[in-house]
């Protein structure tokens, strides 16, 4: 079920209420990562957390990547670009990470959440207008609530 708000409610909201939800949890492993390196905890605890947002960015992608050929999007190419461009990066750094001994830097967790936060800004919120435009939310806006897919 997909819906849209009514309203958007944060500078990261793109209006598709699924899409704003996955993007919160994908926000909030990337800020949990950067606060538990500045708290210096142990690399297994690092280790996880960068396990896990790897592993939700990549389920996320795929989800939006799904939405895009079900609503026949025009720009899947250069976005699933993006997608993948930034999994190889994750996954390069938990790599170099449980192998090589990396240290977290904050300068590198921020690195990561410019990218999220520019990516959810721009290529996603395309993509939300779109699906928005092409039958997402038309229900709830004549029903002036949720809308279903
Ligand atoms: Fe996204
Ligand atoms: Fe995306």
């Amino acid at each position: 079920m997909i819906t849209v708000k009514s309203a958007q409610s944060d500078h990261f909201d793109v209006g598709v209420t699924e899409l704003d939800s996955e993007h919160q949890v994908q926000v909030g492993l990337v800020i949990a990562l950067q606060k538990a390196v500045a708290q210096d905890r142990e690399p297994a605890i690092l280790g996880d957390i960068l396990d896990q947002l790897s592993n939700y960015t990549n389920t996320h992608f795929m989800a939006e990547q799904v939405l895009m050929q079900l609503y026949e999007y025009p720009h899947y190419d250069p976005h699933v670009q993006e997608h993948d461009c930034f999994m190889v990066r994750l996954r390069t750094l938990q790599q170099r990470y449980r192998s090589e001994n990396l240290k977290l830097t904050d300068q590198t967790i921020v690195s990561l959440k410019n990218w999220i936060l520019a990516h959810i800004q721009g290529p996603d919120r395309g993509l939300a207008e779109y699906l928005i435009k092409h039958g997402i939310g038309r229900q709830a806006a004549r029903q002036g609530s949720l809308a279903v897919l």
